[in-house]
Order: C-alpha cells, then sequence, then structure tokens
C-alpha cells in the first residue's frame, strides 16, 4: 500500500498539497475569464479552488474555534448568495466594491488580531512578520474604506460629483506621512497597541479622503485599484499567518487588480495619476447644453420608419454599442432587431470598445446575457478597418468612444484616447435621448457630421420602434 498507515488529512504535507492544488486553480480560473465564452466556467474553477483552500485550512490542527468559522460562512453566505443573485447588471460595479472592500477590511482586522496575539504572548515579531502585519493593516483599510465609498458615489448615497476640501492632497500628504511614521515607529522599537490603532484609524480617514474627490464615473478604475490594494493585503496577511494560499491568491488578486488598472487607464488615454487627482468626470448633469452651445450645434435628427428602411436595405451593419444601451437596459431589443436584419439577409456586428459603459467588459456582459453569439462581437483593433465598408454604423447610447475630437483635438480631454471610427462607414445613425455629452463632459463632433443622423429616445424604446418598422417593410 502506497499511503503511509499514519496518513492524515490533518497531515500538514497534505494541506499543503491541497494548497497547490487551490493556486492551480486559480490561475485556471483567470485564464479562464480572459474570454466571455470561458468566464463562467473559469469562475467555476477559481471557486472550487477558494473552497479546497478553506476547506485545507479547517483542517489544520492550528486553526481553532472551527464552530465559529463555519458560523461566519453561514452568514457570509446567506448575505452574499442572494445579493450576487439579485443584483442588476447596471449595479455591477458598487456590488464588486462592496465584495472587494470587506476582503480588505478582513486582511486588516487578521493583521490587527495577529498584532494582539504577538503581544498577548510577551514577545515581538520577527522584522519580517511585522512589516507584512502592518502592510496589511494599512492597505487593507484603505482599501476597504476606500471601496466604502466608491459603493457611496455609485449607489448614489453620496454625491457622485468630485468632493474634496481646499488643500485636499496635502492633508492626504500628512496623514500618509503619519501612517508612515507610525509603521517605522512600530517597526524599530515600540509594541503599543494605541499606536498601532492609530494606525489603523489614520488608514481608514486616508481611505475616505482619498476617494471622495474623485467623479463617480472614475470608480470602475478606483475599484479595481482598490482591489488590487485587497490583493497585497490578504498577500501580506498570508505571509503574516505564514498561509500559502492567502499568499497566492492575495498576489494573484493584486497583479491582475494592477494590470486591469493599467489597462483601463491606458484605454481612456489618461494617467492613473489623472484619475486619481484630476477630479474628471465632474460634468455637471445636463452639461450638455452649454456644450453643444460652444459648438455649431447643427445636427439632423430622424425618424424610426427612415432608420428602419435604411437598416434593412442596407449590406452591413456595425452595432455600436455603449452606456446608454446599459441605461436602458435594450440589449436584448438589439439582439431582436439584428435577428430580424439577419434574416433579411444584412450581415451584422457589434463594435466593442474595451471601456465603452462604465466597468470592464461592461458591453460584452449585457450582449452575452441577450445571447448575442461571441463571434458577432469585434474588439476595437478587429473592426476599426471594417467600417469603411459598412454601410450603417448604429450607435446605441455610446458617445466619448466614437467621438472623432479623440484624434482631431490635440486640445480636447479625451485626445489619443482610441475611438470606434464609425465616422468611416456610409452612414452614422446615434440613439440618445439628447444632445447632452457622455462621461468626459464634452461635445461630440460626430453628431454635426453630414452622414450622422440622430434619433431620438429612450434607446430601449428606439429600437423597439425600429423593429416594428422593418417588421412591417
Ligand atoms: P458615454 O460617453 O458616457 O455616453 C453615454 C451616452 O448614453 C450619453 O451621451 C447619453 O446621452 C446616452 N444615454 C444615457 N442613457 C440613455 C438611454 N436610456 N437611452 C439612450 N441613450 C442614453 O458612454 P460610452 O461611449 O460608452 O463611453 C464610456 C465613457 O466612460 C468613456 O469616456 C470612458 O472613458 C468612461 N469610463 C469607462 C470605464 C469603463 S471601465 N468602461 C470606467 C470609467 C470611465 P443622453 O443623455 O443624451 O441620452
Amino acid at each position: 500500500m502506497l499511503v503511509p498507515a499514519a496518513f492524515s488529512l490533518r497531515d500538514p504535507q497534505f494541506i499543503q498539497a491541497c494548497y497547490i492544488v487551490a493556486a492551480v486553480c486559480f490561475i485556471l480560473g483567470l485564464r479562464g475569464l480572459s474570454h466571455p465564452s470561458t468566464a463562467r466556467r473559469g469562475n467555476m474553477i477559481a471557486a472550487v479552488g477558494m473552497a479546497i483552500a478553506v476547506i485545507a485550512t479547517l483542517l489544520d490542527r492550528d486553526v481553532v474555534g472551527v464552530p465559529l468559522i463555519l458560523l461566519g460562512i453561514a452568514i457570509g453566505t446567506a448575505i452574499g448568495v442572494p445579493a450576487a443573485r439579485s443584483v442588476r447588471m447596471t449595479a455591477m460595479p458598487q456590488m464588486v466594491a462592496l465584495f472587494n472592500g470587506v476582503g480588505g477590511g478582513a486582511a486588516a482586522l487578521i493583521a490587527w488580531t495577529e498584532f494582539r496575539d504577538s503581544i498577548d504572548a510577551g514577545g515581538g515579531f520577527a522584522l519580517d512578520t511585522e512589516i507584512a502585519v502592518l502592510f496589511s493593516t494599512v492597505v487593507g483599510a484603505v482599501s476597504f474604506w476606500g471601496s466604502i465609498v466608491a459603493f457611496a458615489k455609485l449607489q448614489e448615497l453620496i454625491s457622485g460629483q468630485p468632493i474634496m476640501i481646499r488643500g485636499q492632497q496635502v492633508v492626504n500628504g500628512v496623514i500618509l506621512a503619519a501612517v508612515l511614521g507610525g509603521c517605522v515607529y512600530l517597526a524599530a522599537a515600540g509594541d503599543e497597541q494605541s499606536v498601532f490603532v492609530a494606525i489603523l484609524a489614520l488608514a481608514s480617514v486616508l481611505g475616505v479622503a482619498m476617494v471622495l474627490p474623485i467623479g463617480g464615473a472614475d470608480m470602475p478604475v478606483v475599484i479595481s485599484m482598490l482591489n488590487a490594494f485587497t490583493g497585497l493585503a490578504a498577500a501580506a496577511a498570508g505571509f503574516a499567518l505564514d498561509n500559502t494560499a492567502l499568499i497566492v491568491a492575495g498576489t494573484l488578486v493584486g497583479a491582475s487588480g494592477t494590470i486591469l488598472t493599467r489597462l483601463m487607464s491606458q484605454a481612456m488615454n489618461r494617467s492613473l495619476g489623472n484619475v486619481l487627482f484630476a477630479g474628471f468626470g465632474s460634468a455637471p448633469e445636463g452639461g450638455g447644453a452649454a456644450a453643444v452651445a460652444s459648438g455649431d450645434g447643427s445636427f439632423r435628427s430622424t425618424t424610426a420608419d427612415d432608420v428602419a428602411i435604411q437598416l434593412a436595405y442596407a449590406r452591413r451593419v456595425v452595432v455600436v454599442p455603449g452606456y446608454g444601451m446599459a441605461v436602458a437596459q435594450a440589449q436584448h431589443a438589439v439582439r431582436d432587431l439584428a435577428a430580424e436584419l439577419e434574416k433579411r439577409g444584412v450581415d451584422v456586428n457589434y463594435a466593442i470598445h474595451p471601456v465603452a459603459g462604465r466597468m470592464p467588459g461592461h458591453m460584452n456582459v449585457l450582449l452575452a446575457e441577450a445571447d448575442v453569439p461571441y463571434d458577432s462581437l469585434k474588439e476595437m483593433d478587429e473592426i476599426n478597418p471594417e467600417f469603411p465598408q459598412t454601410d450603417v454604423s448604429l450607435v446605441i447610447g455610446a458617445n466619448d468612444v466614437t467621438n472623432p475630437a479623440a484624434k482631431n483635438s490635440p486640445d480636447s480631454p479625451i485626445y489619443g484616447m482610441p475611438i470606434l471610427e464609425v465616422d468611416k462607414s456610409s452612414s452614422v445613425i446615434v440613439l440618445k435621448r439628447s444632445m447632452n455629452p457622455g462621461f468626459a463632459g464634452i461635445d461630440n463632433e460626430l453628431y454635426s457630421d453630414a452622414k450622422t443622423a440622430m434619433l431620438f429616445g429612450d434607446a430601449k424604446d428606439s429600437i423597439q420602434k425600429v423593429l416594428g418598422e422593418v417588421q412591417a417593410l
């Protein structure tokens, strides 16, 4: 028999082996998340990995108070499962913010517990463990409180406008310096719990003060950055607890969150510093009137029956979805219209801009929910060369991601942002409710282009009207 007689499920080597299996699951899960068609499976694999890691941890002889832990898991499940099942797609960013923040808070609390244990045991930490504990405390607290503010902004519990006092960045700098000073003091000599609690409190204030001045629409980028923070805090907690699974999971979250934050900033052609400190996205609601008045203001409006004729007799149509499609929840109507056009022999594709909407993969998720085939979704680099051969670009609640000012106007705040080049197609139909601007708060030159026609109204209503007209042809 190959299994030794003394083998036990609580054997440390068996637990380590479980952690390695869990780590492999996390990596395979992340890989699955790189494409919509494999994302669901990837999520399941990562969840299985987490279940293995949790069970292996509970088997560990050093882990005490298992009934309390199980109670915690039961409470978390009772809150998390219904919340995740009932969340609307448009509310997903704030749900991610909340879940992410809780992870950061947990890492900070674990660090506090470790600190207390070390005092109670009468001996200090080894320096490397103490650094991990302090890192986890500070970064976890910043992530928790920053995520709570992000949640409150996106949920409109507080204003989405940047909220800041004069000299806010200086105040933040002073708080950061005090936090770092406290950490250096504790790492060098001290073991006072009062200093530790002061660090925790100041880091919490820093988390709030860092996120309040950021415009609500920039929150997805901030949430992704805080997500990376949570991962790093968890990895540091893993070092303090000497837990391999926590180190691996935290590092993966930290690395992927950092990459995602970078990619999002790049796709908006803005630095992370600009996102964090520029108060972008603060254009007042209804600021469009002012914005349009500054342009020549000319545009051509059209009707559902005209649009129906144009679409039904086109050879190639490219649908360009944006944030407005998400607001209107028009994705099912869009799919029905596309199906009707395809029945008539029209070639229909979807152009996906990396930052269309308000969260990464926003359009992919909505269209997948409406069962639009993945093959019809074309990334920006793939679809842009096809616009010159496109008869009609149907822009549904997308604005900034189609704005030619990003190529033509060096003074524009979005100059340099890669866009979907719908202006190269033979004609453009834009569905939106008014001439109000999008997230960047600026005029869209596309609307005064001679080949563009505006169909005003809620995107879902408009699409349903157009569909009715196409069916009647
Ligand atoms: P936006 O530029 O924000 O434009 C959305 C348009 O949808 C608005 O002009 C609005 O015009 C229209 N709209 C809103 N509700 C509508 C409804 N019910 N029916 C029809 N139209 C409606 O959207 P976009 O083109 O998707 O660009 C995304 C912007 O968000 C970019 O500037 C990007 O940098 C930024 N951003 C993206 C992310 C991520 S990760 N995706 C994160 C942060 C920021 P009306 O009010 O006139 O209807």
